[in-house]
């Protein structure tokens, strides 16, 4: 049987790729803050700020595959420590990656679609990216050094991520229908363009991805561009819930304290190419939550 480390099982995705990964091997998974339990799941408490410690575990565990998705993900948070958030999210991921290539085994670690400014749009894997924020640095960053040290890493650059956690995290599809079934108005984003994914269909891409032969670099994202007014529209629709609560508001009006960018939209032809789990619509995956 094979062995899976999943770092960040105590976080949205993780938590989903540790229910998942559970039918095709056997798994552990890391939390920090939040603890969790899950059937057929050992749970171990990892430290990203505490290199020594990650190093121990995975030298004990010797696993065959790593998905490490446990990084800092607060934008706003991340913005006021630079430090802390390079250690995190780009020394703590080299360190992983520096025993998966020691260890021989598949590694898979996840970036951003906030790699990229947003001026642009629809980016391709070959786009030059140009991180608007520290959050979005951090994970270029660690893009780059992880290829160093684990040359057959597997990188992902996620675009935004939606659906129900079932260990933990919070996402802005169940705040807006958190928001709608309480009768309360949702202010949204008409200019700030993703291509959002439902998190189900993101662990098992990436489980496809990490049993794969596939090395480099991945763009995994929905396949519809949408701006957040219209992704409110089709859940408020899918839902039978209230359109008319739903409120427009422009991003590039606002005076936001970190810089977002406008069109992270990425271009996912190459993950339709490689992989056979179909890239599920919107209109499909917000009915399936
Ligand atoms: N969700 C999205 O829309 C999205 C979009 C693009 C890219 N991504 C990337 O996808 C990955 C997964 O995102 P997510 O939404 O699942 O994140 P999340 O829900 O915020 O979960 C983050 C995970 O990282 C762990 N973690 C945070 N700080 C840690 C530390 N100092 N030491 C050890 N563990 C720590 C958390 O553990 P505790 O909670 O137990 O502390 C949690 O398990 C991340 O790399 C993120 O950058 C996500």
């Amino acid at each position: 049987m094979r062995r899976f480390l999943i770092t960040g099982g105590s976080g949205l995705v993780g938590g989903h790729v540790a229910q998942k990964a559970v039918r095709i091997g056997e798994v552990f998974a890391t939390m920090h803050a939040h603890s969790f339990e899950m059937d057929d799941v050992q749970t171990l408490c990892m430290d990203l700020s505490n290199p020594d410690q990650i190093r121990e575990q995975i030298r004990t565990l010797r696993p065959d595959a790593i998905l490490h998705t446990a990084a800092w993900t607060d934008v706003d948070a991340c913005e006021s420590d630079p430090n802390l958030t390079d250690r995190i999210n780009r020394q703590a991921s080299v360190i992983i990656a520096e025993e998966a290539a020691c260890l021989n085994c598949r590694f898979l670690a996840l970036s951003s679609d906030m790699v990229f400014d947003g001026r642009k749009g629809r980016y391709k894997e070959t786009d030059v990216a140009n991180p608007p924020n520290v959050y979005g640095h951090s994970k270029l960053n660690a893009e780059h050094d992880i290829r160093v040290v684990c040359p057959r890493a597997i990188i992902v650059r996620l675009a935004l991520v939606y659906g129900n956690p079932i260990t933990g995290g919070r996402t802005f599809s169940q705040a807006i229908e958190e928001k709608l079934r309480k009768g309360e108005s949702v202010i949204l984003f008409e200019d700030q363009y993703r291509t959002p994914i439902l998190v189900q269909n993101t662990a098992d891409l990436l489980l496809e991805l990490i049993q794969s032969d596939f090395t480099g670099l991945l763009h995994l994202g929905g396949p519809d561009r949408v701006n957040r007014m219209e992704f409110g529209r089709v859940l408020a629709r899918a839902k039978g819930l209230p359109e008319d609560k739903l409120i427009p508001t422009s991003m590039s009006m606002l005076d936001l304290k970190v810089r977002r960018p406008l069109d992270a939209s990425m271009d996912v032809s190459k993950a339709r190419h490689i992989l056979k789990t179909p890239l599920i619509s919107i209109h499909e995956g917000i009915k399936s939550i």
